[in-house]
């Protein structure tokens, strides 16, 4: 049935607003607008900030000193949806088909973050006001590294002052199967661009004298992966932190092995870093990845030219104790020592965000797993670590001093940045009961007074 939580959930996907793309600011702002009048139809008292890049939505209901503040945060931008003509409907024009809404957004995150904003208008509607005090934070920049957040928290860090932050924006590794994450892999990106002729060449007339940039490229990208699937920067694993033998055990008894990734991810055969499971490689090991590579000729049919120059954009996923900014460091001379004469590498590098590692048993995440039991009765509960990076967790506890638990309701088939990115319609709802259930037990961890000692 389609009722006010759905279609206004749909309505807020109709927004494109995609991040990165300039010619969407107007859309992104109009999102952050539309966003921000739902929150005051909440009981909310809200804002919305302008940023040098995106604006900030900043709510709050009014706090009673004494109760646990809990700052609930979410992105309302989105990944591009390209590419496009892989879609089965419209990216923007948000439908239901078999309970599954199918949109750019629907899951990451926009649906998972306005559940939280139903859950707490039906709290309020319901019970007159929430049991906690409330601070609510959706930024539109989190697709493209939250830029600007940081010094947004420096500069209201006071209005920011919270006990712990709350955030869905992962994932449930199986339908029905409660979740809370407990690390999150942080990020480091770089563009490169090699340089060759000063204009594209015929590639038979020039062909075998002079570099071609996009070959150069190829070989560059090849010298990052050993034959063992490991990373062949120099210096790169130095700080990494392995993973410990009772996570390399409990994540073997998850009901997401190799050949549910296998079945999910629909390739023949799982690679990776030699010694350790799918999981692990995703949890828990650096990576390097390919996002992007482009030079030369993309159109139909073939066109024989060497291109006068040729990209690629990189990522890496890091693991507690690396350092993005060190590890953009050591890529970087990688890619210098490797490139060869005749050409000119040009090096861009790109956002970074740490790695991010809780105690899922702190009194937070013990009030977390309870929330999840209440919301998913009878199912057993899933802690796990994930492979996706949010950058800003990490701010949280290095500015605002405090930590951040992750009850997402993702699935693994969300295809969350891909065509067909959805979220089906009983996620949404469990994500609004979850809401409730977690504000009622996060009330009860308050140190006053009184109040429960869990
Ligand atoms: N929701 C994701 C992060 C995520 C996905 C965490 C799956 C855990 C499981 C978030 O919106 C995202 O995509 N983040 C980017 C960050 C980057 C652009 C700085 C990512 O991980 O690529
Ligand atoms: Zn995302």
């Amino acid at each position: 049935m389609i009722d006010d939580d759905l279609s206004l959930l749909l309505e807020f996907l109709r927004f494109p607003s995609v991040s990165t793309d300039p010619s969407r600011n107007a859309a992104v702002a109009q999102c952050a607008d539309w966003l921000a009048g739902q929150i005051r139809d909440a009981g909310l008292s809200v804002e919305v900030i302008p940023t040098p890049g995106h604006p900030v939505v900043l709510a709050k209901n009014s706090h009673v000193p004494g109760r646990p503040t809990v700052l609930i945060y979410g992105h309302y931008d989105v990944q591009p949806e390209d590419p496009v003509d892989q879609w089965d409907s419209p990216p923007f024009d948000p439908v239901i088909r078999d309970g599954v809404i199918y949109a750019r957004g629907a899951t990451d995150n926009k649906g998972q973050i306005f559940a939280h904003i139903r859950g707490m208008t039906a709290t309020i509607r319901e019970e007159g006001e929430l049991p906690v005090n409330v601070i609510v934070l959706v930024e539109g920049e989190e697709e493209i590294g939250s830029c600007n957040l940081e010094s947004f928290l420096s500069t209201h860090r006071d209005a920011l002052k919270c006990d712990v932050v709350a955030v869905s924006d992962t994932g449930m590794i199986a339908p029905g199967v409660p979740t809370l994450t407990y690390g999150l892999r942080g990020i480091a990106a770089l563009e490169f661009r090699i340089k060759g002729p000063s204009v594209d060449l015929h590639s038979g007339i020039y062909g075998g004298a002079v570099r071609n940039p996009a070959v150069v490229v190829a070989q560059l990208i090849a010298t990052l992966h050993r034959p063992d699937g490991s990373i062949a920067v120099l210096g790169f694993y130095d700080d990494v932190q392995p993973l410990e033998e009772w996570e390399r055990a409990a994540w073997a008894q998850l009901p997401l092995g190799d050949a549910e990734l296998k079945a999910v991810t629909g390739v023949s055969q799982l690679a990776g870093e030699h010694g350790y499971s799918g999981l692990e490689r995703i949890w828990g090991r650096p990576t390097a990845e390919v996002n992007g590579i482009g030079g030369g000729f993309q159109g139909e049919g073939s066109k024989t030219v060497i291109p006068k120059e040729a990209f690629a954009k990189l990522t890496f996923r890091l693991v507690p104790n690396q350092d993005p900014a060190r590890v953009l460091k050591l890529i970087e001379a990688h890619l210098r020592m490797h490139c060869p004469d005749g050409v000119l590498l040009e090096i861009t590098p790109g956002h970074t965000g740490e790695s991010y590692v809780a105690d899922p048993h702190s009194k937070y995440g013990r009030a977390a797993q309870e929330a999840l039991r209440i919301a998913f009765p009878g199912k057993p509960l899933a802690l796990i670590r994930e492979g996706g990076s949010i950058p800003i967790i990490n701010t949280f506890k290095r500015v605002l001093g405090v930590e951040t638990i992750l009850v997402g309701l993702a699935l693994p088939d969300c295809r969350a940045h891909a065509p067909n990115e959805n979220f089906p319609v009983a996620n949404f709802r469990a994500g609004i009961a979850l809401n409730r259930a977690l504000l009622m037990q996060l009330a009860t961890t308050s140190e006053s007074p009184g109040a429960s000692s869990r």
